[in-house]
This record gives structure tokens, sequence and C-alpha cells, in this order.
């Protein structure tokens, strides 16, 4: 595969567009190809073999249009599809985990309260689980799924502010939020949540996602295989979705525009 070949990046849905936003913004000569599985949105509440399986189908098509990698632009999708396609396959695929580390770290060696939003599935699987473990002992962590959260965004509700407050609330209110020092958000969908996140929560809290660490492991690697686009490319993005309507499609573009 050529440096001027595109990128696959693939979500549940909408989520991986906010991915999508941020390799625009880092990486802008890459032509990217996004696929959207509304149609089978959420996967957070599916079993690891439906998502590896749906994953495997949408990976097949981005080898049909020849990309150079795939970057999973899911946590769910992640922990139960990528072992079996970085085997499939031997471009590179880029996976996504709940950024606990970087949450972790801030606290320079002082003990963190974190809370991780992510996707049931997410949290339940191994990976995560592996993930807890090299953090629990020295860090007090509360995994949170957060369901609700996907839909919201999948049926284009994202500006309906007492709606996303009052789910935000029935999720958190369970918590001292003056006592955590930050919150991960550990699905894609939930970055589009960022300015609610900042209402709710009191200002000595962080808010953490992995989209930047993310572009930035996808550039590392592309360019140590020599297969970033030529600074004179014309980068582009293509949008598309297992649910055909215009109103994916609308909403698609209004949320990369976001
Ligand atoms: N956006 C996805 C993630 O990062 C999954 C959302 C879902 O379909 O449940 O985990």
């Amino acid at each position: 595969m050529t440096s001027t070949a595109p990128i696959g990046v693939f979500d549940s849905g909408l989520g991986g567009i906010s991915v999508v936003r941020q390799l625009v913004h880092d990486m802008p000569h890459e032509r990217v190809l996004y696929f959207g599985d509304s149609a089978h949105a959420p996967y957070g509440v599916k079993t690891p073999e439906q998502v590896r399986e749906l994953s495997l189908r949408i990976v097949k098509r981005f080898v049909e249009q020849g990309v150079k990698a795939v970057v999973i632009a899911c946590n769910t999708a992640t922990s139960a599809a990528v072992n079996e396609l970085r085997d499939l396959y031997d471009f590179p695929i880029i996976g996504m985990e709940p950024a606990l580390k970087v949450a972790c770290d801030r606290g320079h060696g002082v003990r963190q309260r974190v809370i991780v939003a992510a996707t049931p599935l997410t949290l339940r699987e191994h990976k995560f689980a592996a993930l807890m473990d090299r953090f629990k002992e020295d860090h007090t962590i509360f995994p949170e799924p957060c369901p609700d959260l996907v839909e919201i965004v999948e049926s284009g509700q994202l500006d309906n502010h007492d709606l996303v407050m009052h789910t935000l609330h029935q999720y958190f209110d369970q918590y001292d939020l003056s006592s955590i020092d930050s919150v991960v958000l550990g699905c894609t969908h939930f970055v589009f949540y960022r300015e609610y996140f900042r209402e709710l929560l009191p200002d000595t809290a962080a808010i953490i996602d992995g989209n930047e660490g993310t572009v930035r492991h996808l550039g590392v690697v592309l360019e140590s295989l020599g297969k970033l686009a030529p600074e004179d490319a014309a980068g582009s993005v293509e949008l598309a979705n297992s649910d055909p309507s215009e109103r994916i499609a609308t909403l698609s573009r209004e949320l990369l525009e976001r």
C-alpha cells in the first residue's frame, strides 16, 4: 500500500467522528474513509462475538477500498476484535482503550480518584480488566457504564441540554464529585459531551479522552513505515454509514464540523 492510500476509521456509529476530527486536525494531508455502523449501534450492549463479527465485516470493506491502516475509533470494538483483526491483517490496526494511564499519571505519584465512563461491554471485557490491574493498587478507579449517552448521540439529541444533564446526573450523582480527580471518557461517543461534563464537574476534575493519543500513535506508526501522506497531498474525509438515511448523513456532517 502506498503512502497516498486512505486510512479506514470505524465505529459502531457516530462516536468515531470525534476521532476523525482529531485526525483531520493533526494529520491534514491524510485521506480518511469513515464508516459508522449506526444500523447496528449500540455495540456496547452486544456480546463480544456479535461485535467481532460486525467489526470484521467493516474491515473487509476497508480492505476492498485499499486502506493503508485502520483505526478502530471505538473502545468497545477494540476490546472485542483488535486481536483477531491484527491476526488477520498485516497493515497497522490502531485500537483505542480508556485513557486511564493518562488520568493516573496526572497524579505524579499521588493516588488519583478516577471515574472511567464507558460502555458496559468495554468495562466487562478482559482488556479493561488488564488495564485496571495495572493501576488499581495505586489509584481508586470507578468504572461507570453509561449506555444511554450513546443513544442520545445516535438519535440526534446531543443539543437537548435538559435530557443530557438529566442523564449525566443519573449516572454521576452517586459520586462525591468534589473528591474526583478526573473522568475518563472511555467511549468515543462521549467525547461530544465534553462541555456537558464540564458543567457537571467541579473545576478540580479533569476530563480526559484518548483521541489525541490515538491519532499521535497512528502518526508514529505510519511514519515508522514511511507511509505518512506527503505534505503536498490534499487530505479528505468520506463519511459512510450502514444506516443509509439522510438523517444520519446530515448528523454525521454536523458532528464532523461541530
Ligand atoms: N463509540 C463506542 C466506543 O468507543 C461504542 C458505543 C456503542 O456502540 O455502544 O466504545
